[in-house]
C-alpha cells in the first residue's frame, strides 16, 4: 500500500513509538488519526496540522474505539491502516514482598495491552470492509506491537509478557481470516526503544539494557519503529508475520 494519500489510526500516537509512527505517516504525505488516552496527542496533533487529528480514546472501551474509527472516515473520507501501540509495561513478581501479584494489575495489563489491541483491530477492519480495492486488492493493513518479551519474557513480566504474547498469537487467525477482505495483519515485536517507557529507568540501567544489545549496541530510536511500520504498508507480501526488531537482544531472566 502507498503510504500518501491513505488514512492511518495509531494508538498510543501521544508519546514513544506511536508518536514517531504519526510524524512518519504525515511526513510521506498521509493523513493521521492520532488516539491515546492522554491529551497531550492534541499538540502533537497541532504541530503536525491539517493532516491530522487528535482523538482522546482508551482503547479498551468499545465507545471510544469505535468513535476513534469514526473519526477517521468522517474527517478524512476512509481508514487505510491501523498501528496499535498504546500500552503499559508494569513490573511485578508473581510473588513479591508484598505477597502474591496484584490481580487487579495483570487484569489491566491484558486489557490495555491485548483487550485494547483487539478492539482496535476489529473496529478498524470493519472500517476497511468498506474500502475500494487498492493495487494487489488490497483494502487494508493493521500493525500491532507485542515486544520480545512475549518470547523471552523477564522476572517481572509476568503480566506484560502473557499480554503480548497473546498479541503475537493473533496475528495468524487474524491475518488468515481477514485474507479474503485484502486486509494484511502484521505484529512488530520490538526489543528495547528509547521512548519515555525506558526513559523512566535509571541512566545505569539503561547503559546496562544498551550493552545487552549485540549490535548495535544502543537503545532503537522510535523513527527505526516507524520505518519498519513504513516498510510493512508497503511490501504487500507481508503478512500474518510477527517481526523481531531487536538488534538480536535475546532477553536473560532478569
Ligand atoms: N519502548 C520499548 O522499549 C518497547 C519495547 C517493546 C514493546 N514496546 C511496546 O510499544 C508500545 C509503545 O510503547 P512506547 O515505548 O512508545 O511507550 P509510551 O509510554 O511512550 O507510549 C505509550 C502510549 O500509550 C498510551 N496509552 C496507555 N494506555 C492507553 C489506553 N488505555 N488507551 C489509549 N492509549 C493508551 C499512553 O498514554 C502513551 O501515550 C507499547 O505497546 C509497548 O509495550 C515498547
Amino acid at each position: 500500500m502507498q503510504i500518501s494519500g491513505k488514512v492511518f489510526l495509531v494508538t498510543g500516537s501521544a508519546s514513544g513509538l506511536g508518536e514517531a509512527t504519526a510524524r512518519m505517516f504525515v511526513a510521506r504525505g498521509a493523513k493521521v488519526v492520532l488516539a491515546d488516552v492522554n491529551s497531550v496527542g492534541e499538540a502533537l496533533a497541532g504541530e503536525l496540522g491539517t493532516s491530522a487529528h487528535f482523538i482522546r480514546t482508551d482503547v479498551t472501551l468499545e465507545a471510544d474505539g469505535a468513535a476513534a474509527v469514526a473519526a477517521a472516515c468522517e474527517r478524512f473520507g476512509a481508514l487505510h491502516g491501523l498501528v496499535n501501540c498504546a500500552g503499559i509495561a508494569p513490573s511485578e513478581r508473581i510473588v513479591g514482598r508484598s505477597g502474591p501479584h496484584s490481580l487487579e494489575g495483570f487484569a489491566r495489563t491484558i486489557s490495555i495491552n491485548l483487550v485494547g489491541t483487539f478492539n482496535m483491530l476489529r473496529l478498524a477492519a470493519a472500517a476497511m470492509l468498506l474500502n475500494e480495492l487498492l493495487s494487489d486488492g488490497e483494502r487494508g493493513v493493521i500493525v500491532n506491537t507485542a515486544s520480545i518479551a512475549a518470547f523471552e519474557g523477564q522476572i517481572g513480566q509476568a503480566a506484560y509478557a502473557a499480554s503480548k504474547a497473546g498479541v503475537a498469537a493473533l496475528t495468524l487467525p487474524a491475518a488468515r481470516e481477514l485474507a479474503r477482505s485484502g486486509i494484511r495483519v502484521v505484529t512488530i515485536a520490538p526489543g528495547l526503544f528509547m521512548t519515555p517507557m525506558t526513559a523512566a529507568f535509571p541512566v545505569a540501567v539503561q547503559q546496562s539494557l544498551a550493552q545487552a544489545v549485540p549490535f548495535p549496541a544502543r537503545l532503537g530510536q522510535p523513527e527505526e519503529y516507524a520505518a519498519l511500520v513504513a516498510a510493512v504498508c508497503e511490501i504487500a507480501m507481508l503478512n500474518g508475520e510477527i517481526i523481531r526488531l531487536d538488534g538480536a537482544l535475546r532477553m536473560a531472566p532478569k
